[in-house]
Parts: structure tokens; sequence; C-alpha cells
């Protein structure tokens, strides 16, 4: 319809327009002027340059059409159409859409090629609303058009030639110079050409119009080709003429045009000549055109362009090549200081190159997600205009256009922990990131919230802007946060973990990107507790700060632990207040250390470990010692075996306690009184027997006082002295796998097993008749120098054998009083320690047989009423040759028992254990040490160590505290009155 409109003469047309029309009112097609700001137009040297606003287009669909000036309808732009006819619809590095054309373009009007305007309608639509059309007219003058002009742009090449007749005087040559000069240049091809114009030129020559005249010849690699313009256009090609230029518009790829490489630059070129022949003149126009393709390349920081300075296919004498300007523009604008903008241009007989930057002023950074990676990608709109010569009257411009954009470069997005720990105050930055991106949510711990959210003000996010342009965000959160983790760690400090997830929102696709991080920070701010001791008369009393306790710290007495909620001892008791914690222990208590015993006090010493929680790690240990005075008389059963005994003298009348014994009566009191006395021993010393019952190994001895008795030679009978006799009892717990390998018999005291080493005293009357029956077996062990069993080694000498010499061991069962006994030898075994139930144990005598085997071989000694033996059968002894243990220090160790005499068990080997449990008295007995040494190696004799002392303090005594607890009988006898001497020990010695 706007054609008709435009075809009519021009005052015809303006009354149309005054008039209503039907069906153009309201019309979609109507055009309407671009609001302002949403389009933006210019001219770039021999183009029209046209922007529109992305956010004008926001959500819309445009397409663009190109107004005729001819009063045709206005032409779709469409891809074939914008090679063949100038045109290209872009976007700049921003997403802009970016229209450029071509002064020669198809639709543009023309006036002396001098002045130029093109019109195009932007169609705008968005789902729903109506398309509107609105229509922008462009003018642009350019009148320094070179002899010839090359344009390289995105979808096209185009070349112009200015086409001047020279006029005839101008040619100062002779006439048939210049006919042979026109006549060399054409090619061998080109003159076949024109004879073959000339053979039927007749009837194109006919046509009026001048266009129909011209034809052109191409020169790709396959051949010539020869085709009227018409044809070209049907190819693709543009080819037309103005009043005083002829071009050419070729696409990148044709059937004709070829791709070289030109000083290692591909080059596309299409060969070609435009000919005109009209009667009597011909005109052969050189349209050749060629473009550098490639040349780029690219490392993360840079951008390289070559081009090659000669394109040979354009420069006929390139002797006379000369290079007239290189000049560089950006985003459409001519830059006429590249270095200021840190561009670089550089051009010498080869080649022009061009560095960019990358982020160099005038491209754009954008920001992206690839296979899940954040990256970046730069782009920027180079301009290139080379202009040389290659003859003095022969000037080429090349114009060329190159959008480019990096390759997706892959960024690590770094978490930096730029927190100082005195602050107390995680400062964790994200970074770097281009300006557009967003940070949209973070996650704290398990407490996720948006960045503008101002529910969380304990989290505060800071957008930092960094001098090259990009920048970070700054996440601030507090250590004590409750999404902050804790961990106390070593031995004062805090261990603090701040997990976080930031979700960023990517490039101007917005996609969403997440970044973890962990960031750790030990602090020193953990204080140790520190406790307080005190005495008060009957108790140690501990204060401790609560803080941290039951959390970082657990409170260890021995191996129980301290809480208010567990079960204590008996004599423990822990209160709190707000902020304390108090400890308070009888004196007397178990797990209490016992140092410098005395008998008028103990030091009694309470530790209390400051465990860590999780891995019961000792940090500190809480000491009080308190002086206790004691009056009354107590055992101390060490756990190491130790016995101390502060006995009273509780007779009338009264003995000298500093004269009473232990049953060895060389173990006198370490310390007396008129009305007391200290005995310190050792369970393996001092005549102290031992037996095994529930689980427990007792260990028994005790103190007696020898009564002076007259006369004191003969026989004695009389004494003014009372009896004392003083048992004293330790118990110790025995492991569990030796309950089970003795199979006990039930318990004659009934008292519970206890948990830990225990003591009592019982004083013995002087009863008439049979004594009862005694608590333990007294079994007496000697170490006999050869098989006469008749010269011992002595009571503080330990037996020196060298290991290949035998054992003489004897064994005597002491003060059994009762019906005939036989004392049997159940079970022996080596070891080279003390204790029970050492490892490793060589056996001896299993099942009351001798043991033979390649490494002990053990043998019963035959036993004989002698001077030394009263009762043989009290009486075994053994005889052992071993290759095992290896030299050291060894302790031979038996369980016996004690049978009726003459039972049918009876003897060395018995059968009918059973019965023999039911019937049998136990005991056991620990003999040693004796040294053994490799042969030929027996020391002097003063070098012969001592039995080890009693020097056992300081004693860790959380096992084996043992405390009077027994009932103390004493006979009291008339002033006076004689009592008759009923001594009944036997030291063997
Ligand atoms: C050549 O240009 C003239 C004048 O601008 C135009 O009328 C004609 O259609 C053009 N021919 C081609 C093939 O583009
Ligand atoms: C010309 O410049 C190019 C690109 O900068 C370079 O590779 C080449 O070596 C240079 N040639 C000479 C002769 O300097």
């Amino acid at each position: 319809m706007l054609h008709r409109i435009s075809a009519l003469p021009p005052p015809m047309l303006f009354w149309l327009l005054l008039l209503p029309w039907p069906g153009l009112e309201g019309s979609p097609q109507q055009p309407l002027v671009l609001p302002p700001g949403s389009v933006e137009s210019h001219c770039l040297p021999r183009m029209f340059w046209l922007k529109l606003n992305q956010a004008f287009l926001k959500g819309k669909d445009f397409s663009l059409e190109l107004v005729d000036p001819n009063g045709w309808p206005a032409v779709p732009l469409e891809a074939e159409l914008a090679s063949r006819c100038g045109y290209v619809l872009s976007s700049d590095v921003w997403g802009n859409p970016v229209f450029r054309a071509s002064l020669l373009s198809c639709h543009v009007m023309n006036w002396g090629d001098e002045w130029f305007s093109l019109g195009v309608h932007i169609k705008v639509s968005r789902f729903s609303d109506p398309l509107v059309t609105y229509v922008h007219t462009m003018h642009c003058t350019y009148s320094l058009w070179a002899p010839r002009e090359i344009l390289c742009e995105e979808n096209y090449m185009e070349v112009s030639v200015k086409v001047d007749v020279p006029k005839v005087s101008e040619a100062k040559v002779p006439e048939q110079r210049i006919s042979r000069q026109w006549m060399d240049t054409l090619p061998e091809m080109m003159k076949l050409g024109m004879n073959r114009e000339g053979a039927y030129g007749g009837s194109q020559l006919a046509q009026e119009a001048a266009y129909k005249t011209w034809q052109m010849v191409f020169y790709p690699p396959t051949g010539r080709k020869i085709m009227a313009v018409s044809s070209v256009s049907k190819l693709g090609y543009g080819f037309n003429h103005t009043g005083s230029r002829v071009f050419l518009r070729s696409p990148y790829s044709t059937n004709e045009s070829e791709t070289t490489l030109v000083e290692g630059v591909p080059v596309t070129t299409v060969r070609s000549t435009a000919l005109y022949k009209r009667r009597w003149l011909l005109l052969l126009i050189d349209t050749t055109v060629s473009c550098p393709v490639g040349g780029l390349s690219f490392t993360p920081s840079s951008i390289t362009w070559v081009i090659p300075s000669i394109l040979p296919s354009l420069t006929l004498q390139p002797s006379a090549f000369r290079s007239e300007n290189v000049s560089l523009g950006v985003d459409g604008q001519r830059v006429a200081e590249a270095a200021s903008h840190g561009y670089g241009l550089s051009s010498n007989m080869t080649h022009i190159e061009v560095t960019i930057p990358v982020g160099a002023r005038g491209g754009w950074s954008q920001s992206d997600i690839l296979h899940g990676h954040y990256g970046t990608t730069y782009s920027i709109d180079l301009l290139l205009e080379h202009t040389w010569t290659d003859s003095h009257w022969h000037l080429t411009k090349l114009l060329m256009i190159k959008p480019i954009t990096t390759p997706f470069m892959a960024q690590t997005l770094m978490v930096t922990d730029n927190t100082v720990p005195e602050t107390r105050l995680f400062k964790v930055l994200l970074g770097s990131v281009l300006p557009h991106d967003q940070l949209v949510a973070v996650v704290v711990g398990r407490m996720s919230y948006a960045v503008v959210d101002s529910e969380h003000p304990g989290y505060n996010v800071l957008e930092i802007p960094f001098p090259n342009g990009t920048k970070g965000f700054l996440l601030d959160v507090p250590f004590d946060d409750p999404n902050v983790l804790k961990e106390y760690v070593n031995r004062n400090e805090t261990k603090y973990t701040l997990l976080v997830d930031f979700t960023l929102s990517v490039g101007p696709q917005q996609k969403p990107f997440h970044q973890a991080a962990e960031v750790e920070c030990i602090l020193e701010d953990v204080e140790l507790p520190q406790a307080t001791g005190t005495c008060d008369g009957e108790n140690m009393v501990l204060t401790i700060p609560m803080a941290g306790l039951q959390l970082y710290w657990y409170l260890y007495v021995g191996n129980q632990r301290l809480s208010p909620t567990s079960t204590l001892p008996k004599g423990y008791l822990l209160t709190t207040n707000a902020t304390h914690l108090l400890l308070k222990v009888a004196v007397f208590s178990k797990g209490l250390a016992y140092e410098d015993v005395s008998l008028q006090s103990i030091q009694v010493r309470l530790d209390v470990a400051l465990k860590k929680a999780d891995t019961l790690e000792t940090l500190d240990i809480f000491s009080v010692s308190c002086d206790h005075r004691v009056s009354s008389d107590f055992i101390l059963c060490f756990p190491n075996g130790t016995i101390a005994v502060s006995a009273l003298m509780m007779t009338d009348p009264s003995i000298d306690m500093g004269k009473a014994t232990l049953k060895d009566r060389t173990c006198k009191p370490r310390e007396s009184l008129q009305d007391r006395s200290l005995f310190w021993f050792h369970i393996t010393n001092c005549g102290t027997s031992v037996r095994v019952e529930s689980g427990h190994l007792i260990y028994e001895n005790e103190i007696t006082y020898e009564r002076e008795a007259l006369p004191r030679r003969g026989v004695p009978t009389i004494t003014r002295d009372p009896e004392y006799r003083l048992t004293l009892l330790c118990y110790y717990q025995s492991e569990e796998m030796l309950t089970q390998v003795l199979r006990l018999g039930s318990n004659p005291r009934g008292k519970r097993p206890l948990p830990y080493g225990d003591g009592t005293m019982v004083q013995q009357a002087h009863v008439r008749g049979p004594r009862r029956a005694r608590q333990t077996l007294e079994i007496q062990w000697r170490i006999s120098k050869d098989p006469t069993f008749s010269v011992f080694y002595g009571g503080d000498a330990i037996a020196m054998k060298q290991t290949s010499e035998p054992l003489f061991f004897e064994v005597e069962l002491m003060n059994y009083e009762g019906a005939p006994v036989e004392l049997l030898l159940d079970k022996c075994w080596m070891s080279v320690s003390p204790k029970f139930h050492s490892q490793p144990q060589w056996n001896v005598v299993v099942n009351r047989c001798g043991v033979k085997n390649s490494e002990i071989t053990t043998d019963f000694c035959p036993v004989d009423k002698s001077g030394q033996v009263k009762s043989p059968s009290l009486v075994k002894r053994l005889m052992v040759r071993h290759t095992r243990p290896a030299p050291g220090q060894v302790y031979l160790h038996c369980l016996t028992l004690v049978c009726p005499e003459g039972a049918p068990y009876g003897g060395q080997c018995p059968l009918g254990w059973e019965e023999a449990d039911q019937l049998s008295e136990r005991g056991y007995v620990a003999m040693g040490p004796i040294v053994l040494q490799a042969p030929d190696r027996l020391p002097a004799e003063e070098e012969v160590p001592a039995r080890p002392g009693n020097s056992f303090y300081q004693a860790w005594l959380w096992l084996a505290v043992g405390i009077l607890v027994a009932v103390l009988a004493f006979l009291i006898l008339p002033k006076g009155r004689l009592s008759v001497m009923t001594m009944t020990v036997r030291r063997k010695k």
C-alpha cells in the first residue's frame, strides 16, 4: 500500500496523507518514531551504524526492514539479503543489537556519491501486544573515497572502485602505447572472454539498460567463469555501480572464493574483473576483493590479532607497495592514541599486529558457568583501517570490522580467610567476580539466609570493589555464632570451624553457582580450671571452678569419674554452688595416697586428675595433702605389697611395744613409743604367708611379744608378761583369670569379696585346748644349696645359681595343729616376678606331679624324719633342673593343699581331685628371688644384692588400703598374776 502512495507524484502524496485512508488508521504497519534513548545511530567511515537499546527491547521480539527508496514495500532483513546488499545485524559487547549498513548497500539513496540516506523499519512485538513498527532514517556524507575501498565486514567483503573515463588530453603518452598498456594488463583468459563476448555481444549491446552491459569474470582455482550480472546476483554477489564507482560484494564462502595462507594468516579472496563494453568503449575493472579471516590468538591476559600487511591479490606490484596509514578503532570509534588505552598497534613490512589486554577499556567481560566452572569471556569490537599505495596514483583503503570474544576462561573463585583471631570474627572474602555477578544467598552452618535478609543482622556481607574493576564479597560471622562449630582441642585451645556456602547469580543469564568453603581458626581461649585445696580436721576439701567441667573436662580420682550424678565411693561428698564444685573427702577414704607414715601422723594426699572429656588425657592433677594426727592403731596395705601397721599396746600389765616383732623375729618395729609401735614390711618378707580365697590373695603376718620367762635357762615355767598376739591380714584382689583356674571354695569368712586391697588385725587370745582353725596356712620356704637339704641360703641373701645347676626348694607347713595332715604341692611354676599372676610362667609341678619336659625336669626329693624334720608329711622338697627361664631373677610359686594324712588320694600323684577339693585347705607361697647367672659368672659374695628394702613411700593407694577393722580382743590379767608361757611361734633358721 505504501509503495503506491510514494509512487504518486509529490503533490498527490501530500493530499493523500491528509485524507483519511481506509484501513490505514490504527494499522500496526503505521510507522512510529522511536522513543528517545531507544536507538542511537551515527556514521562510521563508509557505513551507517545503528544501535538499539537492549533495555528497550527487553522481553520483546523485534525485526528489521529496509525501506525501499523507489517506493517498493520495505524488505525484511534476511541473511542472504544482508550479505548481498551490505547489511549486518550484530550486537555489541554489552548485548545491544547493532545494525550496520554499507553506504553502497542496496536500499541507500545516493546523491552524487556524497550524500547517503537509509531508512529502516524496526518492528517490535511482545507476544500479547500488537506489533508496533517504528521508522528510523539515517543520513551520512562521505567524500573521501579512495580509488579503491575494501570493506571486510562480519558477513561480507565489499570492494568499490572509482571509475573515471580518463580524458584523452591527460594522456601524455602516445596512443599506441596506451593501447598496448591496456592490452598488457588483460590476462589471457580475459582476452578470450572479450573475444567470446564480442562473438555474441551484439544482442546484449542492443539492450538499453546500462546495467545489463556489464559482465563479470571470476577466476576461482577451478577455472575462469564468465557470467552476466543478473546471474551474479543469483549466486549471492552484489554488483552495481553508482555515478562514479563500481562495486562488488561477496559473502565469505562462495564457489568462487578461495582461502589461502598469507604470511601465516588465512585470507579469503574472490578474484574477479568487471567488464563493460559499449560500442567503442571497453572498460575492464579489477573487482578482486580479499579479507584476512583469522590471525587471532589468545592468552589468559591478552588478545593478539595479526593480519598481513600486503594482500598479494590486491597488490599487483608488491615492489611499489607503500603502507600509508594504519589506524585502530574500538566499538565504532577511531582511537587516536592506541597506546594510551593500553592497546598495542604495530606494523612492519609483513604484518600488522594489534594486541589488546584482556579487560582493556572499550571491551566487556562477562561471566558464565560452563561444566560447573565459573569463568569469564572478554569481548571487544575492533575496527582496523589500512591505507596503502602500490603505485603513485593507486590508493587502497581497507577497513576491517572484527568483533572478538575470548574463549571461556575458567577461573577459580578464591575464598580467602582474612580472619584476625583476636577479633573473634570470621572474615571470609569470596572473589573476584565480575560487577554484574550477584551474591544471592549464603548458608552458614545449617542456617541459610538471603543476602538482603535483615533477619540475620549478625552476618554482615559487604561488597568490596577491587581496583581492576572486579569485586568480592566479604562475610563476617562471629566465632560465637551458634552456627559456628566449636571444638575444644589441645590443652587450652578452641577450634572454630565455619562452614559456608555462597550462591552467586552469574552472568547475563543469572546462572546459579555455589561455592562452599570451610574456614578454621584455633584460638587459645580456654582457661584451665585452677583448684584450691584445704584441710578441715577429718576432711580434705578441693574447690574447683565449674566452668567447662563435664563439657571439656572430667574429674577423676584414680579411675573413678567424679560427677554430681555418679555414685561416689564412701567418704566422698561432692557439692556444687553457682560457680564452684566442692569435693570433700574423709581422710581414710579409698583412693588416697598415704605418705610419710609415722606413729604420730599420716600424711594423706588426695589427687584429682583433670582429664580431657574426649581423650581422657590428663591435663592437670589437683593435689591436696593433709597431715592427719593418729592416736589409734592402723594397718595400711599398699598396692605394691608394703604393709604398714601401727600396733597399740593393750595389755595389763603393760609390755614394751618396742620389743614386739613380726613372725620373723628379726623384723622389729621401725619406730616405737611406750604404748605403740610401727611395723613396716613387704608381703614377701618377715614370714608373711599368703593364701588364695574368693578371688583374693590374703597375706597374713602376726605381731607377737616374747614374754620374759623364768627361769631364763631350762624349761621356762613362769612369766609375768601377758600374751600378745596381733594377727595382720591384707586382702588383695586377684585377677578373674586366676579365680577361674583355682575353682575356689566358699568363703569361710563370709565376707563380701573386696574390690581392692584391705587389711584387718585380729588379736589372738590365749585359749586352752586345741587352737581353732587358723586363718591361713603358715607355709615356710627355704632354698637349699645342695641336694642334702642341710645348708640353706641365708635370710637376706638371694640364692645365686648358675642356670645349669639344679635348684632345691623346701616347703614346710608350720604351726599346724589338729588331726595329722599332709602338705601337698598342687601346682608350682616359675616366673620372673613375685607377682602371683605375672606372665610368662613355666610349669614345674602340675596336679601334684613333677613336670618333665625338654625345658624343665622336676623331681620330688624324699623327706625323712630327722632333727630338722619332725613331721615329714608336712615337708616337701623339690629338685628343679631347667633351661628356662633365661638368666635373671626367678621366683617359684606354689599352690599348696593340706589334706588329712593317709587319705586315699594322698601321695604324690593322687587321683580324685574332687574329694581332695572338699577336704583340703589351700595355700600359696612365692619363693625367691633366685638370681640365675649365666654359667661361670657368679659374682663375689659382697656383690650379692640385698632383698628389696621397705622403701615404699609415696604409694598410690587407690587399689589397696587397709584400715584396722578388726575386733581387738585382749586379755586383761589380774595384776601380779603369773601366766603360763605358751609361746608357739617357731622360727626356723
Ligand atoms: C543497481 O542500482 C540501481 C540504482 O541504485 C538500482 O535501481 C538497481 O536495482 C540496482 N541493481 C541491482 C542488481 O541491485
Ligand atoms: C613483523 O611483525 C610480525 C608480527 O608482529 C612479526 O612476527 C614479524 O617477525 C615481523 N617481521 C619483521 C621483519 O620484523
